[in-house]
């Protein structure tokens, strides 16, 4: 029992209950690392994150955040006296938890490069030497890497290795892992789960008073605790994210047979949508998945497959469909347009979702490269990673196409930005835009799966 003893024993000190405050090291401040840093220091441990970015580790110092993620600014403001940033892992000694949240990115065939993960295993290793850890990893790392860790870790049996994969979304960070629909954890050693509740307990029970900007949702209640061994929690987080890409690619498949047979997707996904077992999230048709982690999962969820013997050819199918919606993006516009060659395109939305600044695996980049290829000239806007005048970038466009849906694009006048353009056409990559602005305007709008 040794190895999973804590080392802190101090009540919380903010009335978030009767919990034991942990002493917390998070490995990593990217999107999972700063999320997990900045909630568990908000209910009541004290932590300290590390990376080897040092520009990073000074703007964090320094109260500012090196990415856009809503509340994580004023969460982090809040936290001065209970988060620390450090680039020296000498200074996570004598930490009761370290978390491993650094990047795993996937090769082109599919293997990961767990370069930082072994490279945190080895540094935590040499901190141990006197008390015991509990080592969580939460980087999305192939199924058995727990385990891995656990017998690289052999000779040191004051740290235990566990599994607690991360569900949050980009844009919802903070409210996901405040306000989770579930935790997940993996534990080979029964024992480890006492120390994994005590961390997870404010959040389990929901003691924790909530930031004022960030209230807990309306009829939220509490997270499902969900303890299965490590191969097990670790293969959740891929078929959590495989299964809700497959979703959306399933729903874009439906919707190219809705153009040709004259249907409308959107009513299609709202009728199947209201049969609970279907249910309607991630049912929205359009341009599909990118970002970070649903085609860098799928593909190692593939790999994986295939070297195991086991095909995964659903997903396989779904990452063909999503690479497939892009191109035929691309297409629709060329024969709006009447071919794409010499004709001005203006993108509205690069970020691969709304609410980021992430570019990461984003349609946006993807349809660009495609359009010049076919020789067309291409503007881009987005509010976030490339702000400007809509109406200056619409002069003698020939076509406006709708990439990513922030808000603001449903919100625009479209008078000024028929008259400064040259064509009339705006495909919409969403289904978010507002047809009737669009109409008023004089200009003519195609969705994808639904016939205008
Ligand atoms: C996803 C998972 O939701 C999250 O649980 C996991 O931890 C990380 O991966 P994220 O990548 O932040 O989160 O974005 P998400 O909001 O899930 O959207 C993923 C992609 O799917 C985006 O490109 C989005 O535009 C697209 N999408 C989503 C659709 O095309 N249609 C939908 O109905 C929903």
């Amino acid at each position: 029992m040794q190895a999973i003893e804590l080392n802190s024993g101090t009540r919380l000190s903010d009335g978030a209950g009767a919990e034991t405050a942990l002493s917390v090291a998070v490995c990593g401040a990217g999107y999972v690392g700063l999320s997990s840093a900045l909630a568990l220091a908000h209910v009541g441990h004290s932590v300290t994150c590390v990376d080897v970015d040092k520009k990073k580790i000074a703007k964090l110092s320094a109260g500012e955040l090196p990415f856009y993620e809503p509340h994580a600014q004023a969460l982090l403001v809040s936290l001065a006296d209970r988060i620390s940033f450090t680039t020296d892992f000498a200074d996570l000694r004598g930490s009761d938890v370290a978390i491993i949240a650094v990047g795993t990115p996937t090769f082109e065939d599919g293997t990961s490069d767990l370069s930082a993960l072994w490279s945190v295993v080895e540094e935590i290793r040499a901190l141990a030497d006197s008390s015991p850890m509990l080592l969580i990893n939460k980087s999305t790392a192939p199924i058995g890497s727990v385990r891995k860790i656990q017998q690289k870790l052999r000779s040191t049996p004051l740290i235990t290795a566990v599994s607690s994969p991360e569900f949050l979304r980009q844009g919802f960070a903070l409210r996901d892992t405040l306000y989770p629909e579930r935790i997940v954890v993996g534990c080979d050693d029964a024992r480890a789960e006492s120390v994994l509740r005590k961390l997870y307990a404010p959040i389990v029970d929901q003691s924790f008073p909530e930031p004022p900007f960030l209230p807990r949702p309306n009829g939220y209640d509490k997270p499902a605790w969900v303890c299965t061994d490590s191969a097990s929690a670790e293969l959740t987080k891929y078929a959590a994210n495989a299964f809700l890409a497959t979703k959306i690619s399933f729903i874009n498949e439906i919707a190219e047979l809705a153009e040709l047979v004259g249907a409308d997707v959107t009513d299609v996904a709202h009728g199947i949508g209201l049969d609970r077992r279907i249910g309607n999230d991630f049912l929205m048709a359009g341009l599909g998945w990118g970002g970070s982690c649903f085609p860098k999962d799928t593909l190692a969820l593939v790999a994986s497959g295939r070297r195991l013997g086991a095909p995964m050819e659903i997903v396989g199918a779904a990452r063909s469909t999503n690479q497939r919606q892009r191109e035929r993006f691309v297409r629709k516009l060329n024969d709006l347009v009447g071919g794409l060659d010499g004709k001005k395109i203006v993108l509205l939305g690069m970020t691969f979702k709304p609410g980021t600044d992430d570019l990461r695996d984003a349609p946006s980049l993807h349809i660009a490269r495609l359009l010049i290829d076919f020789g067309a000239e291409v503007e881009m806007h987005d509010p976030v990673a490339r702000p400007g005048d809509i109406i200056a970038l619409a002069k003698n466009a020939d076509a406006i196409a709708l990439v990513t849906e922030w808000p603001v694009y449903s919100e625009l006048d479209w008078r000024p930005i028929a008259s400064a353009m040259r064509g009339n056409v705006v495909l919409d990559g969403r289904n978010a835009l507002d047809i009737n602005a669009i109409q008023d305007a004089g200009l003519h709008l195609t969705g994808m799966g639904v016939t205008r």
